[in-house]
């Protein structure tokens, strides 16, 4: 064996990498359960790519094949219905996962100098599990796939000049049809799958050479012993990889009690309409997006202007782009900002899963409003966080890190 492990380590830097990136990678001895969700996306990401690879092989992507396929996949071929639940359930969790993780850098300004770089490696991950998300839900071709597609494609219409031609060029055809499915299909069985997973490996690489950030927000590099070791850093492996097992443990009960138990999630995460083969010619009674979608969807029904409405949804995203800038603060850590900085990281959370709430729901005049109040509240947290970031009076940090 360690003759194998020299000849392949003459080769490529097995045992070095390995080192680097895991045995010997110095991480905070004070990670808290926040802490946990990078490791839970990637096995989610595991989860949706083995599964996927599996439900392709049964997967027919045209308009008279496709329902039929899954249809077929559940029930006559063996454990297709469990591959099918665990990539639905999944793609619910990658966003559960994934939302609570960039939670944790808003807490403790994970996104600020020196991580801003792995930040937007993150946000353009997160752009493109969106994209990712969207283009699966057309697959099973269910009545929610067609005409959620179908809403969701026209908003480009509204973009001055050239919303026509990008629609039409989005979809291939005047409507949402094979030529769609067909495209929507190759992106999301190879292209984006590829995208993500590269973005992936730089976020780490990006993540490694500065260093994790930590609860307390300071940097564990500025004090190493005499070997170059932080003296706040701890191994990752075998520390974390035992933390994480159990934390991994802790969510795979929670993910099988809903694959087998809940698989639709009360019409969460598999909607009732979608049950019903796609009808171009019968337009569902409330047209509704997927949850992870709503906190931005209930955004664009706030705006009275369908424009308006897609300027407003773009923005809520590139504000989290440029966030690192945003933020001048020279404290990471939440523990140790001020008691404003903590009630605006509050209403933007509350704000947020108020707007995922109202996405969900048929619009009526008072929800449209409540939307609207907390669209405001959202793009306060921004608005605010830049005036009043630059002179927030703060608590002293720490030279080293706490932990009870
Ligand atoms: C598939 C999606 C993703 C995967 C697999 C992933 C993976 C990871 C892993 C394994 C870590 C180290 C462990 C940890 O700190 O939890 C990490 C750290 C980090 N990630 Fe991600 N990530 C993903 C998406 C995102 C997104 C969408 C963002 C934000 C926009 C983001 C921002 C960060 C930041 C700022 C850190 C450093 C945190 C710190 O040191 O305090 N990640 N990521």
């Amino acid at each position: 064996m360690k003759g194998l492990v020299r000849w392949l380590d003459d080769r490529i830097p097995m045992t070095a990498t390995y080192k680097r990136h895991i045995g010997q990678y110095p991480a905070p001895k004070n990670f808290n359960i926040w802490y946990l969700f990078g490791s839970l996306a990637i096995l989610v990401l595991f989860n949706q790519l083995l599964t996927g690879v599996w439900l392709t092989m049964s997967y027919v992507p045209t308009t008279d094949g496709a329902f039929a396929s899954i249809e077929y996949l559940m029930r006559d071929v063996e454990y297709g219905w469990l591959l099918r639940y665990m990539h639905s359930t999944g793609a619910s969790a990658f966003f559960v996962v994934i939302y609570l993780h960039m939670f944790r850098g808003l807490l403790y300004g994970s996104y600020q100098k020196p991580r801003e770089l792995l930040w937007i490696f993150g946000m353009l991950i997160f752009v493109v599990v969106m994209a990712e998300a969207f283009m699966g839900y057309l697959l099973p071709w269910g009545q929610m796939s067609y005409w959620g597609a179908q809403v969701i494609i026209s908003l480009f219409g509204a973009i001055p000049v050239i919303g026509d031609d990008l629609t039409l060029w989005i979809r291939g055809d005047y409507v949402v049809s094979g030529a769609t499915l067909n495209r929507f299909f190759a992106l999301h069985v190879i292209a984006l799958p590829l995208i993500m997973v590269v973005l992936i490996f730089l976020h780490l690489i990006a993540l490694h050479e500065v260093g994790s950030n930590n609860p307390d927000g300071v940097e564990i590099k500025k004090h190493k012993d005499e070997d170059g070791w932080p003296l706040d850093g701890i191994p990752f492996h075998p520390y974390y990889t035992v933390k994480d097992l159990v934390g991994i443990a802790g969510f795979l009960m929670v993910f099988c009690f809903f694959v087998f138990f809940m698989p639709e999630g009360g019409g969460l995460l598999l909607e009732s309409p979608n049950f019903e083969a796609a009808n171009p010619m019968k337009t569902p009674e409330h047209i509704s997006p997927v949850w992870y979608f709503t906190p931005f969807y209930a955004m664009l029904r706030a705006v009275p202007d369908k424009l308006g409405g897609i300027v407003v949804m773009g923005m809520s995203i590139a504000l989290l782009f440029v966030l690192p800038w945003l933020d001048r603060c020279k404290v990471k850590s939440v523990r140790y900002r001020s008691l404003g900085h903590r009630i605006n990281l509050a209403q933007f959370a509350i704000s947020f899963v108020a707007l995922g709430v109202l996405g969900l729901l048929p619009e009526t005049t008072i929800l449209k409003w409540c939307a609207r109040v907390f669209t405001v509240g959202y793009f306060g947290f921004f608005i605010a966080l830049w005036c009043y970031s630059k002179r927030e009076p703060t608590k002293p940090v720490p030279e080293r890190v706490t932990f009870k």
